[in-house]
């Protein structure tokens, strides 16, 4: 085996055009697909939008490899585990909560720990998403895995991730998450030996920074810190497995060396990791609180301007200065649908049962908001002083189509039947005379 030296290595930026190499001189100059490339290596593109997409959203990279990604072994089927992509159970209206995915006793590395808790759409439809929990403790060995169905939201919560890509190295830690576009090969090794996390598979249009409107040109995430490998290869030749999720199935095939043999790129489609620490937070210094969408990081448009299909929303530490005002989150019904996690510390809606690693689901309409101890505090709070809200990092991937649980999340022991509870002593203060 050999391997460029050094570890991981960035580029800043967000969907830029990047340009690095492994070995001085590998990368073309002037023409994308020379008549060879310099070392022997192969030209090969990977396009992430339509050909014709306007070139603003329009994401392509050339990799420059030591074979090409089409030399390997015929797939066969793979059970799927606990791998869902067909979302056809009836969903209840309920506000539904989970406790966290147990680190398994079993060796299962990053791939076999994915359970699906819920989703929307299809992936052969290209629309939708579908959100997972991971739960392992082993690294990949001698395994590859890509994704057809969609690009990967990479959410950890416990323990880091050495995510080896085509393109690169990623190294992410709790608080940071990752992006990697549909169809990049990757591996994972955990450092830490365990892992815990959320995914969000985004089956529709890609991620991106949002517009700010009124906001104006700083703030929420900024895209210089957003974070792109640079080129880092494997030349290693054995008998190894390529994994790949696509049209909703698990299928793997022998492949005899290493699929991250990519020795130069350039282009804008790559995988990118982000740290949330870094979020330039937004809100009210006079009264009230504005929507959660100042919290945006990440969105995946619709074809409707302005609704998403998917949202990724963080509630990082903030101050909170609102006069007279009902400072946490407000009780709503949204017509969107709201799967949150808990990535870090304590969340300011909920006094317990909202734990690091666990899971909610407000589906579209479903009425919730702060639990009554909370609504008890936050009443009778002193709003002429500022509150800061520490030690926290909760997020949210909001949908526009209903988030339908799938059985193996309904039937989990970790659902906890007593959520509604929370809102039980919510009394009655209504006195209609003075
Ligand atoms: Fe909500």
């Amino acid at each position: 085996m050999s391997q460029n030296p050094g570890s991981s290595a960035y580029m800043s930026g967000f969907g830029n055009e990047f340009a690095t190499e492994a070995l001085p001189g590998a990368l073309p100059v002037h023409r994308n697909s020379p008549q060879r490339v310099a070392y022997g290596l192969y030209a090969e593109q990977i396009s992430g939008t339509a050909f014709t997409a306007p070139r603003s959203h329009n994401r392509r990279s050339w990799l420059y490899r030591i074979r090409p990604a089409a030399v390997h072994g015929s797939f066969t089927r793979l059970d799927a585990g606990r791998i869902v992509s067909r979302f056809d159970t009836p969903a209840p209206p309920d506000q539904l909560r989970w406790s966290p995915l147990p680190i398994p006793d079993a060796p299962t590395d990053f791939i076999d720990g994915w359970v699906t808790m819920a989703g929307n759409g299809s992936p052969d439809a290209m629309n939708g998403c579908a959100i997972h929990l991971y739960a392992a403790n082993k690294d990949m060995d001698g395994r590859y895995f890509y994704n057809a169905d969609g690009e990967l939201l990479l959410v950890p919560q416990q323990g880091r991730l050495a995510i080896a890509t085509e393109m690169g190295l990623i190294e992410l830690e709790p608080q940071e998450i990752a992006v990697i576009p549909r169809g990049v090969r990757f591996q994972v090794s955990l450092p830490d030996g365990a892992a815990r996390g959320y995914i969000c598979e985004n089956y529709g249009a890609l991620l991106r920074l949002p517009d700010m409107g009124p906001i104006g040109s700083n703030g929420l995430a900024n895209p210089r810190d957003f974070l792109t490998p640079a080129a880092r290869y494997e030349d290693l030749e054995g008998k190894f497995e390529l994994v790949t999720k696509f049209c909703g199935g698990m299928w793997r095939a022998d492949i005899g060396h290493s699929p991250l043999d990519v020795v130069a790129w350039h282009g804008n489609y790559a995988p990118c990791k982000y740290d949330l620490r870094h979020f330039n937070t937004i809100g009210s210094i006079s009264y009230d609180h504005p929507d959660p969408s100042i919290f945006l990081v990440l969105q995946a448009p619709s074809d409707t301007p302005g609704v998403d299909t998917l949202d990724f929303v963080i509630f990082p530490p903030r101050w909170l200065v609102g006069e007279d005002t009902f400072r946490p989150p407000w009780f709503h019904r949204n017509v969107a649908s709201e799967f949150m996690g808990l990535i870090h510390g304590a969340y300011d809606a909920k006094a317990e049962g909202f734990v690091p690693g666990g899971a909610s689901l407000h589906n579209c309409m479903s009425g919730h908001g702060p639990d009554a101890a909370t609504f008890d505090k936050a009443s009778s709070a002193d709003t002429a002083q500022p509150h800061k809200v520490a030690d926290t990092m909760a997020f949210m991937f909001e949908t526009r189509n209903v988030l339908v649980p799938t059985a193996q999340a309904l039937a989990s022991p970790r659902l906890q039947a007593d959520y509604q509870q929370c809102w039980a002593g919510i009394g009655k203060h209504f006195r209609p005379a003075p």
